[in-house]
Parts: C-alpha cells; sequence; structure tokens
C-alpha cells in the first residue's frame, strides 16, 4: 500500500506543477475574467477554471477511477478508496493582486485522511510534496518542522475568512494572541501556510472556516514534517478548526486560542 502513496504524490506532483505553470504563465496578460462566489470579497478568475479543468483531465487519465472534489465546482463519485481534493488556486486574493504568494494544491485521501500530497508555487516555482508513512520534501530535501518552544518567540501565521460575521470572531482571537507571540503573518494561502509550518519558516498556522481543499494536501506535508495538528481544544482536525504547530509550542497554543 505505502509504495501506492509515493506513486500517487509523484502524480500529484507531476499535475500541479503543470497546473501552476498554466496559470502564471496566464497572470502575464492579467487576471482574466472575474466573478464573486460567496461574498464581495470571495473571488474567482478564469484561471481557477481553467486550472481545475486541467487538474480534472490530467487525473482522469491516470486515476480513472478514483472520486474528485474541487473548490470550483468538480464533484466526481469514483469506484476506487481515493478521493483527490483540489484546490486549483489557493491564494486567489493574491493571485487577483498579482502578488506571488498563490499555490495549486492536490491530495489524495481515504476518507478525509490524506495520503499523497502537492503544494507547488508556480512564483517561486517550489513544490512540496509528501505521503503518508514517508516524509515530506521541499524539492529532494526532507522537511522538519522548527525547534521553537516558547510561544513569545513563535512566528503565527494565520488567515481570515470571507464572511465578515465570521471575520469579527477572528479579530478578537487575534488581538488576545498578538501581546504573548513574536509576530503574525497572513500570507493569503492556507495550503503555503501549511508548507512554511512544514519547512519552519512559521512555527505555527491556525485558521478556523477552512474547506478540505484548502488543508488537504498542507495538512500531510506539515504532519509529515513532525509537526502537531489538531483543532483549537486538541481535539482532531477538521477544515472547520485547524491548529499546526511545531511540538514545542502546541499546547500553549490551545490555551491561548
Ligand atoms: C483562501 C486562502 C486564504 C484563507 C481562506 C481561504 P482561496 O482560499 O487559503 O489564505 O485565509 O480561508 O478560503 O479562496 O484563495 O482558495
Ligand atoms: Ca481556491
Amino acid at each position: 500500500m505505502s509504495t501506492e502513496y509515493i506513486a500517487l504524490m509523484n502524480v500529484a506532483a507531476r499535475i500541479a506543477r503543470q497546473a501552476g505553470d498554466l496559470v502564471y504563465v496566464g497572470r502575464r496578460n492579467g487576471a482574466g475574467s472575474v466573478q464573486t462566489k460567496s461574498s464581495a470579497t470571495d473571488m474567482v478568475t478564469e484561471w481557477d477554471a481553467a486550472s481545475e479543468q486541467l487538474i480534472l483531465q490530467q487525473l482522469g487519465l491516470v486515476r480513472p477511477g478514483d472520486s474528485i472534489i474541487g473548490e470550483e465546482g468538480t464533484q466526481i463519485v469514483g469506484t476506487s478508496p481515493y478521493t483527490w481534493f483540489v484546490d486549483p488556486i489557493d491564494g486567489t486574493t493574491n493571485f487577483l493582486y498579482n502578488l506571488s504568494g498563490y499555490a495549486i494544491s492536490i491530495a489524495a485521501c481515504i476518507g478525509v485522511e490524506p495520503v499523497a500530497a502537492a503544494v507547488f508555487l508556480p512564483a517561486t516555482r517550489e513544490l512540496f510534496v509528501a505521503a503518508q508513512g514517508h516524509g515530506a520534501w521541499l524539492g529532494s530535501n526532507p522537511l522538519r518542522v522548527s525547534s521553537c518552544e516558547s510561544l513569545d518567540t513563535a512566528l503565527i501565521g494565520t488567515g481570515f475568512s470571507y464572511s465578515s460575521a465570521r471575520r469579527d470572531a477572528q479579530g478578537q482571537r487575534i488581538s488576545r494572541l498578538l501581546p504573548h507571540v513574536r509576530d503574525i503573518r497572513r500570507c493569503g494561502a492556507a495550503a503555503a501556510d501549511l508548507c512554511f509550518v512544514a519547512c519552519g519558516r512559521l512555527d505555527a498556522y491556525f485558521e478556523e472556516g477552512l474547506q478540505s481543499w484548502d488543508l488537504a494536501a498542507g495538512q500531510l506535508i506539515a504532519s509529515e514534517a513532525g509537526a502537531k495538528i489538531s483543532n483549537f481544544s486538541g481535539e482532531p482536525i477538521t477544515p472547520s478548526e485547524v491548529l499546526v504547530s511545531t511540538p514545542g509550542i502546541h499546547s500553549s497554543l490551545i490555551a491561548s486560542l
């Protein structure tokens, strides 16, 4: 079974690069046509849709029996045990504004448990991958979380919902935490934030109200790099509450969130 996870990881990596190259080249001529989704600030560009189409078509060629769920509407029910969670552009707001922090996120899951993953950042050409039980890599370099042990020297990533009601609660949480940490970063792509915990660019990341396609790939990459993952109370992680950190500060974060 486990060498199968490596094969799935390689499939995810190849397709994530392909989709990343497509949108990166496409963005040179602007973000193209743009529409709104759940709120006036929740955008989707023609490149989100084009990326999802490419990923769908490529997965269909090599993994015809698998299920696929994609942010831009794909819902394919397959016959195999695997479901692919696809975010064709995570960090669409960054993409729209031509900021470099956007990513292609692809994970193969059994149920909701990720077993193989790739996150590609087209602007920096960084490819993060992981296979359950095998580890996580940035390119060919194995990943390890930071050795941070204390909240007051921790650099913490977070993100905000498109719903203004939820943002109110998120703002209050940040204002409680901010006096007790080194600093806070809001990079703008959950998948990238999770990879940044995996490689030690962040000591922790938390957010509420994500979707499975934002979380699945980065969750596996972070956990294979040694991160502790849970919800805000230390219970099993779900997209609705995500806390991923280096082990030394996990319990302090639970107490502070
Ligand atoms: C969003 C990004 C953002 C996070 C939001 C997500 P999208 O995904 O990951 O960083 O804070 O919660 O919805 O819409 O750019 O794919
Ligand atoms: Ca997206």
